[in-house]
This record gives structure tokens, sequence and C-alpha cells, in this order.
């Protein structure tokens, strides 16, 4: 639930770091140019200021300069620029830490390290994480073994977590969560089964949407299957599903198994 609930909130902050990112951007570097502008207009009115008449006695054009000069209090203004101008700099640089921590939480700069992994040990991993989640079905995990399959083992994790929990979600009692496995020469398939409620015809061509969910207030975001067909997605496979209200769901996923490839985004 909790490596689920961070996935979500991941994927939520990298939607919002990089939607801050490009107005950040140019702020920051309009702020940069606009105080070399304003030490430029100082050093103009500094010039000014030495051509008129210090005192208030100034006639002709001089005298508006000096009454405007005094109403406005050009020596605050002078005085308050600097600092306004360089605390709006320091606002705009823990703006842009905080992005950067976004990023680093949502993992978008992440080095995506691909290795060759055992399939069948990640399913076995993801079982027990949701020990607690499948306690009332009936898991029978019949996925064999499988071809090594060149991934970014953690994003697979991710998939099977949430198809998982999908499944023990559906099951509202109690039922059977099946697990399979297969291969051919190129490709690899896992599929995950469940006795559970199933899903409406109307409902099904929906279900990858982000935020589509038909659970209560609380209880899901909707993001699950859209991060994991992403994830699946980058790793140049499908997921199929199949599914019949009351008579449960059926989730397979397909990898090709990539040989001397790197896995890229
Ligand atoms: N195994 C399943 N059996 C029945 N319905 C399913 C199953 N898997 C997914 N669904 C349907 O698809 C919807 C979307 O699933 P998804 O995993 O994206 O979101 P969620 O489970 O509602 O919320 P989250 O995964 O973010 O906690 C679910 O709300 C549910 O209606
Ligand atoms: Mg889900």
């Amino acid at each position: 639930m909790q490596a689920e609930r961070l996935a979500s909130i991941g994927f939520l902050a990298a939607g919002v770091a990089h939607e801050i990112n490009n107005p950040l951007g140019y702020v920051n570097s309009n702020l940069h140019t606009l105080a070399d502008y304003m030490n430029a207009l100082l050093r103009i009115v500094e010039a000014y200021e030495q051509a008129v008449p210090t005192s208030d006695a100034a006639s002709g054009p001089f005298a508006r300069v000096v009454a405007l000069r005094n109403e406005l209090d050009l020596g605050f203004i002078k005085e308050d620029i600097g600092p306004m101008l360089s605390e709006s700099k320091e606002g705009i640089s823990r703006v842009k830490q905080i992005v950067q921590a976004l990023r680093d939480f949502s993992g978008v700069d992440a080095i995506r390290a691909s290795k060759e992994a055992d399939i069948s040990q990640a399913i076995e991993t993801t079982i027990s994480l949701l020990a607690n989640e499948l306690r009332h079905c009936d898991v029978r995990n019949d996925i064999g073994e499988l071809p090594r399959v060149e991934c970014v083992p953690a994003e697979l994790g991710r998939v099977f977590m949430s198809l998982l929990l999908n499944a023990a979600q559906a099951v509202e009692t109690h039922g059977v969560v099946r697990i399979r496995g297969g291969h051919d020469s190129d490709q690899v398939w896992v599929e995950i089964a469940d006795s559970g409620k199933g899903i409406a015809p109307e409902v099904l061509p929906h279900i990858f949407d982000p935020f589509f969910t038909t659970k209560p207030l609380g209880k899901g975001t909707g993001l699950g299957l859209s991060i994991a067909h992403g994830l699946v997605s980058m790793h140049r496979g499908r997921i199929e599903v199949a599914s019949e209200l009351g008579r449960g769901a059926r989730f397979t996923v397909y990898l090709p198994v990539l040989r001397g490839q790197a896995v890229s985004s």
C-alpha cells in the first residue's frame, strides 16, 4: 500500500515539478535582467541628480524634479531596491530547490539502471510484501521458471504490485488470485487473475486512465494502472485485460526478452 501510494505521489510530484519549472525559468531569468536594468537606471538617476541643483530653491524644470524627488522619497527607493531584488532572487532559488527535491523524489531524473532480472523472483517478493493485503485470498503462484528479462527490476516490481493489489481489492470476502507465466522465443508473459467482482464493460475502456477509479473516496487514487501501463510501455511491453462483471479479471503483462539492449525511457 505504502509503495503504491508513494508511486502515486511520485507521479503527481513529477507533474507539479514539471509545471512549475517553466514559469520558474523565465521569472528567474527576468529577475536577473531586471536587476541589471535597475542598476543602469540608478546610475542614470545618479547622473541626473548631480545635474540638479541641490538646494530646494531650484527653479524652472528643476523645481518639478526636486518636488517629485521629495514626494516619492527617492532616497528610500534607492536604498530599498537592492535588498528587495536580492530577497526575490533568494526566494526564487528556494523554489528551485523545492522543485528539484520533488524531481528527486519522483525519480524522473534517476538513472534507470536496467539489468537482467528474474521475473519469478520479482513476483515472489511482491507477494510477500503484500501478504497482509492478500490474506483473504487463496494465492496460487504457478509462475514457474521464466527466461531472464532485461528490465528495471524496481519498476516491474511496481507494476506487479499494482496488479496484485487491484486483484486483492477486487476479491471482497474470499477468493482466488492466480499467477501464471509463460514465454516464447522473444517474449515473456505474466498473468494475474482474480475471482473478484470483475469489471463492467462500460468501465473497461477507462481503467488505464490516470485518476480513473471506482473505489470510494480516499481508497483509490486511480493511478495504479496508469503508472503500470507507463512502466510496461517503457519496457516495450504491453498489458492486456479480460474481464466480465462478477466473474473476475485477468491482466496479462507481455515483456520482450531483450538481448544486449538497454531499456530506454
Ligand atoms: N482486478 C480488478 N478487478 C476489478 N476491477 C479492477 C481490477 N483492476 C482494476 N480495476 C478497476 O480499474 C480501476 C482503476 O484501477 P487503478 O489501479 O488504476 O486505480 P485504483 O486501484 O482505483 O486506485 P489506486 O491503484 O491508485 O489505489 C479500479 O478502480 C477498478 O474499477
Ligand atoms: Mg489500483
